[in-house]
């Protein structure tokens, strides 16, 4: 309460002390892009008897108070100002603010005030400035001519920036320069620069873009335009022999896969032919033996699937039909009569 009243008290004698001003030094003008935090600060360069420093905030034309700072009462920050100012360093002579996530909203004029006894008020005016820039986009596109390319830069900003190409071929030109500005809803400037890029490129060439607003650092983007070699039939070339070789792969795994079906089914075509063979080469061993002598029967039967086993294996580990005819059919019609 006090502590407003004294700096109504002072507001009110900083209006008679304006010539006093020059004794305060401060920034005349603090730049600040959109989302950062600035930094104002004052410094009285003569030494007073400063009861008080004041921070105001200068809305068409209107002071609001922003903070406050006294041996007395310490560090005080009003209401409407908690979560955007602080204090960063607290001093008589030398007092500044931070301004937190800085927006259009802060982009005002503030006044320290350095109520000073009994001279007065001394009044430092720095500005805020607040800007936005984001990074600028390129576009190259091949032109119809063959030695022309279509390089366009596009750059958001507030206040409008200025766009600038930039090429790092010396024998490379830029012309046709053609500027367009576009105003955004919020207040921003999209500006985009066209120009043809012209010359012949021996080598692969780097196009630059630069977007500046006010004295902020300015933003650069570079984009590397390839070698005129015929890049795209190379990567063409590329892409054939790919779908070449996986075509080769395919083609030997299916004829990998096809002998081996192959020799199984030849090895089943083998066994049908042997088959056919023992049933016309063979009658004897198929007939069912004679009725009356049941124990050779007895023993036939067993002889006989044993014998089909035998060729099942022979046949399995592929072993020349024609071996298998000759040392299994006769062999077993033998033994087949020598048993009768
Ligand atoms: C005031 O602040 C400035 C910069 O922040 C610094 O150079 C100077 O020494 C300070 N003066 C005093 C008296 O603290
Ligand atoms: C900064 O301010 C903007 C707009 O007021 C808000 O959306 C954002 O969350 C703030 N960022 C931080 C880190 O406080
Ligand atoms: C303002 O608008 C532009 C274009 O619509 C956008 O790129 C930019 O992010 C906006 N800025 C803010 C602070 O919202
Ligand atoms: C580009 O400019 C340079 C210097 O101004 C000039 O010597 C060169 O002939 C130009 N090239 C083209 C392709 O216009």
């Amino acid at each position: 309460m006090s502590g407003r009243a004294i700096t109504f008290v002072f507001s009110l004698l900083a209006v008679f002390s304006n010539a006093l001003t020059a004794v305060i030094q401060t920034q005349q003008t603090v730049l600040a892009a959109v989302g950062e935090d600035a930094e104002l600060s004052c410094q009285l360069l003569e030494t007073k008897d400063v009861l008080q420093v004041t921070w105001q905030k200068i809305s068409h034309d209107v002071e609001t108070n922003v903070a406050t700072y006294s041996k007395y009462f310490g560090q005080r920050v009003n209401a409407g100002f908690r979560k955007k100012v602080e204090f960063k360093y607290t001093g008589l002579q030398n007092c500044s603010i931070v301004i937190r996530n800085v927006t259009e909203q802060d982009e005002r004029c503030y006044h320290c005030l350095f109520n000073t006894y009994p001279e007065g008020s001394l009044t430092g005016k720095p500005c805020l400035q607040v800007y936005e820039l984001h990074e600028p986009v390129v576009d190259v596109r091949e032109s119809n001519s063959a030695e022309e390319w279509v390089v366009s830069c596009s750059a958001t900003g507030r206040p409008a920036p200025t766009v600038t190409l930039s090429v790092s071929q010396q024998d490379l030109n830029f012309s046709q320069y053609n500027t367009v500005s576009v105003s955004n809803t919020n207040a921003t400037f999209t500006v985009t620069t066209t120009a043809v890029l012209s010359g012949s490129r021996k080598h692969s060439t780097q196009v630059g873009c630069a977007a500046r607003v006010l004295s902020a650092p300015l933003r650069e983007v570079m984009v590397t335009i390839p070698e005129v070699q015929q890049t795209p039939d190379a990567t063409e070339n590329d892409f054939t022999w790919i779908i070449v070789l996986a075509v080769v792969l395919v083609v030997a795994v299916l004829l990998v896969i096809l002998l081996v079906v192959k020799r199984d089914w030849i090895s089943a075509v083998i066994t049908a032919h042997f088959k056919q063979q023992n049933k016309t080469g063979d009658p004897e061993k198929t007939k069912t033996p004679p009725k009356s002598k049941q124990d050779i029967e007895k023993n036939k039967t067993p002889l006989i699937k044993h014998e089909n086993e035998q060729l099942r294996q022979r046949t399995s580990t592929k072993k020349t039909p024609k071996n298998i005819n000759r040392k299994a059919s006769p062999s077993t019609a033998k033994r087949l009569f020598e048993e009768d």
